[in-house]
C-alpha cells in the first residue's frame, strides 16, 4: 500500500518526484523519500512521518541529475521510521517497492550469511540487495532484476535505478499497480496515473509479471521469459486534477461540500433532464478497455441492454464505504428490478467457494479501483460465467480495466482518507441503475421513472440545504466527543447509512461506534445504553418511519441521548430526540443520500474537536492493496 514513482527527463526530478508523491500519499503516508542522481550518484533523502517533513529536508538541497525515483510508504515489514523509509540502496542500486516479499525471511538470513550489511527490517531492502549483487556480475540493471525475480515470493512491484547505468529505470509488476507515462523526452512510472498526466497522456499499464525497461526516449516491456512485448501506449483523455483545499481546513470537508456538484457529474451522464429518463448508454460489455476508452460515442445502448436483461442474479462485492454503498444497491435494484441480490465483502467472498450462477452480473465498487481484495473478488468472478461490471472513481484503475462493464463516480480526486464524495456519487448511481435495470424488466413504469428522476435532479441542490448542519456540528462536537460511544441505527435502506455513520467515526475520532438495522435493537445492544450513549438515528419519512420510531421509544426509555436524522415537519421525533436534523421532504431512495451528509459533518467536527488529523487518519491507507 505504498506509493512509488520514478522520473527522467529534462525537469527538475525533485518537483517531479515530490509533486507526484503528494498524488500518492493517499497510499500511505508514514515515511517518505527520495534518491535522485547527483554528480553521477543516488543522493537518499528520507523522513519518518507525513511527506511535509521530506518536504522540508529537502527544501535546501539541489541535485543536478535527471534522473530520481521516490516513495510514500504504509508500513508492513518495519516499524514507521526512517531507517525502514525507502528509497533502499545497496551499492549503487537504489529501489523502491510496493508490496510484500512473503519469503523474506529466508533471503534474510542467506543475505546475512554472505555478509551483507542490512541497515532496516525491511523485505523491500533484501532486493536492493539481490539486485546490487547481481548487478556487480552483469553490470546490466534490466538483467539484474530479471535474474532476482524468480527467487521472489508475494505480490509486489518495485522501480529499481543503478548509478552505473544512468539513463535508465526498471519496473516490474505483480499485484499492486504500476503505469508508465511517455512524453517528449521524459518517462514517469508511478503507482497510479495522476502523477503521470500533468505531463504526458500517453500510458502504458504494466500487466501483472511485466517488466519494463525504461529511458528518456522509450518504453520497452518484456514477460517473465525475457521475451519482448510489443506494446503501444494507450492515449487518455483524463487530466491531472490538483488537490488544493481552496480554503478548507481539510480536504475532507472540502468533499463533504463538493458533494452536490459530484453528484451532478455522476448522474448528469445517464439522465435526459428534458425527457426526465434515464439512458445507461454503452457500458462496454462487448468491448475490450482499450476499445471502450478509444470510443467516442458510448450511446448505443443495445448490446448493454440485452445483457442486462437477461440480468437473473446480481452480486455486488467490495470493501468499507463501498459494501456500505452496495447494501444500498440492494435494498434499490431488489425493490426496483425485482432481481435478487446478494452484497458481500470481498474479503470473504474471494475465500467461500462462491456459486455464481449463469447471468449474474457481478458488480464491483471500489473508489480507488485498486482494492486488493476487491480485485481478487473480481479476478475470481472472471473466471467463471458471468458479467462483471465496475463502479469505479478512477478510470483506467485495475479494477476498471479488468471489468467488461465500466460506471465511473466522477467524484474527482478523493484525498481524504475517509471517502466521502465518492460513496454519494455511487449511492446516486446505483439509483441510476436500479431504476433502468428495473425499466428493462419491465417492473419500473414511466410515472415511477418521472418521479425518481424529478428525485435525482433536486438531490444536488438538497444536499446543499443539509450541507448547512456544518454549523451546528461545529458546535456540537465539543459535548459530542465526550460521550462514551455512539450507537448508529436506522431501518431498510438507511440501514447501511446507520453502518457507514459509525465507520466514519471510528476511523476518524476513533471512538467506538457501531451501526444497528435498528429492530434488532432489542436483540442485545439495547443493554449498551445509558446516558452516556448517544444514538444517531436515521429515520426520514418512508414505509418504515412508524417503526423506527418505535425502536426509538424504547431506546428513549433507557436514556440513551438521541440525535435523530429525520424529514422536516416531524414532530413525533422531535419529541423523542436531542437533537433533530431535518431533511427535505424526498423520495425514500433519495432521502438515503441526504443523510450521510450529517453522519460524515458529524464525524469530522467530532475528530477534529479529538484533535485527530482528519485527513490522514492513524493506521490507516486509502487504497488498501495488501490483503
Ligand atoms: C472509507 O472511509 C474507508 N477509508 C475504506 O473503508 C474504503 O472505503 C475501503 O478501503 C474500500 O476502498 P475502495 O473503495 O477504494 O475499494
Amino acid at each position: 500500500m505504498c506509493g512509488i514513482i520514478g522520473y527522467q527527463g529534462e525537469r527538475n526530478p525533485k518537483e517531479v518526484i515530490i509533486n507526484g508523491l503528494k498524488c500518492l500519499e493517499y497510499r500511505g503516508y508514514d515515511s517518505a523519500g527520495i534518491a535522485i542522481l547527483n554528480d553521477g550518484k543516488l543522493k537518499r533523502v528520507r523522513a519518518e512521518g507525513k511527506l511535509e517533513n521530506l518536504n522540508k529536508k529537502i527544501e535546501n538541497i539541489d541535485f543536478n541529475g535527471h534522473l530520481g525515483i521516490g516513495h510514500t510508504r504504509w508500513a508492513t515489514h518495519g516499524a514507521p521510521s526512517e531507517m525502514n523509509a525507502h528509497p533502499h540502496y545497496v551499492d549503487g542500486v537504489s529501489l523502491v517497492h510496493n508490496g510484500i516479499i512473503e519469503n523474506y525471511m529466508d533471503l534474510r538470513d542467506e543475505l546475512l550469511s554472505c555478509g551483507a550489511k542490512i541497515t532496516s527490517e525491511t523485505d523491500s531492502e533484501l532486493v536492493a540487495h539481490l539486485v546490487a549483487r547481481e548487478f556487480q556480475i552483469s553490470k546490466d540493471l534490466l538483467k539484474s532484476v530479471q535474474k532476482v525475480l524468480p527467487r521472489l515470493e508475494g505480490a509486489f512491484s518495485i522501480v529499481v535505478a543503478s548509478e552505473d547505468q544512468p539513463d535508465r529505470l526498471v519496473a516490474f509488476k505483480n499485484g499492486p499497480p504500476l503505469v508508465i507515462g511517455q512524453g517528449d523526452g521524459e518517462t514517469v512510472v508511478a503507482s497510479d496515473i495522476q502523477p503521470i498526466v500533468a505531463y504526458t497522456k500517453k500510458v502504458f499499464y504494466l500487466e501483472d509479471f511485466e517488466i519494463a525497461e525504461v529511458t528518456r526516449e522509450k518504453v520497452e516491456i518484456y514477460n517473465l521469459k525475457g521475451e519482448k512485448i510489443d506494446r503501444m501506449p494507450l492515449e487518455v483523455s483524463w487530466s491531472s486534477e490538483k488537490a488544493e483545499k481552496h480554503g478548507f481546513p481539510h480536504f475532507m470537508l472540502k468533499e463533504i461540500f463538493e458533494q452536490p456538484a459530484a453528484v451532478q457529474r455522476a448522474i448528469a451522464e445517464y439522465l435526459d433532464i428534458e425527457k426526465k429518463e434515464i439512458q445507461l448508454g454503452d457500458l462496454g460489455f462487448s468491448d475490450t478497455f482499450d476499445q471502450y476508452i478509444a470510443k467516442a460515442n458510448k450511446k448505443n445502448a443495445i448490446e448493454t441492454d440485452e445483457i442486462l436483461k437477461n440480468v437473473e442474479r446480481v452480486f455486488i462485492v467490495a470493501c468499507g464505504t463501498s459494501y456500505y454503498a452496495g447494501l444500498v444497491g440492494e435494498y434499490l435494484i431488489e425493490k426496483w428490478a425485482r432481481v435478487p441480490v446478494e452484497v458481500e465483502f470481498a474479503s470473504e467472498f474471494r475465500y467461500r467457494h462462491p456459486v455464481l450462477p449463469k447471468n449474474s452480473l457481478f458488480i464491483t465498487i471500489s473508489q480507488s479501483g485498486e482494492t486488493a481484495d476487491t480485485l481478487a473478488a473480481l479476478r475470481l468472478a472472471n473466471e467463471s460465467d458471468v458479467t462483471s461490471l465496475s463502479i469505479c472513481n478512477v478510470p483506467g484503475s485495475t479494477i476498471d480495466r479488468e471489468s467488461t462493464g465500466h460506471i465511473y463516480m466522477s467524484a474527482g480526486v478523493e484525498v481524504g482518507v475517509a471517502s466521502t464524495k465518492a460513496f454519494t456519487s455511487t449511492l446516486a448511481l446505483l439509483n441510476i441503475f436500479g431504476l433502468y435495470l428495473g425499466k428493462l424488466k419491465g417492473e419500473v413504469d414511466r410515472d415511477e421513472e418521472v418521479r425518481l428522476v424529478e428525485g435525482l435532479i433536486h438531490l444536488p441542490s438538497q444536499m446543499e440545504q443539509v450541507l448547512s448542519y456544518d454549523k451546528f456540528f461545529s458546535q456540537a462536537a465539543e459535548t459530542l466527543k465526550n460521550f462514551k460511544g455512539f450507537l448508529y441505527i436506522g431501518r431498510g435502506v438507511n440501514f447501511p447509512i446507520a453502518l457507514e455513520g459509525a465507520l466514519k467515526l471510528k476511523e476518524l475520532a476513533y471512538m467506538h461506534a457501531e451501526g444497528y438495522a435498528a429492530g434488532e435493537m432489542k436483540h442485545g445492544p439495547i443493554a449498551l445504553i445509558d446516558n452516556r450513549m448517544a444514538i444517531v438515528v436515521v429515520a426520514p419519512d418512508d414505509d418504515l418511519y412508524e417503526k423506527t420510531v418505535s425502536n426509538l421509544e424504547e431506546v428513549r426509555a433507557r436514556g440513551g441521548q438521541i440525535i435523530s436524522i429525520g424529514t422536516e415537519g416531524n414532530k413525533k421525533l422531535k419529541e423523542l430526540s436531542l437533537h433533530l436534523l431535518s431533511l427535505p421532504k424526498s423520495e425514500w431512495s433519495i432521502n438515503a443520500i441526504l443523510s450521510v451528509v450529517p453522519v460524515q459533518l458529524l464525524a469530522y467536527y467530532v475528530a477534529n474537536a479529538l484533535g485527530h488529523d482528519v485527513d490522514q487518519p492513524r493506521n490507516l491507507a486509502k487504497s488498501v492493496t495488501v490483503e
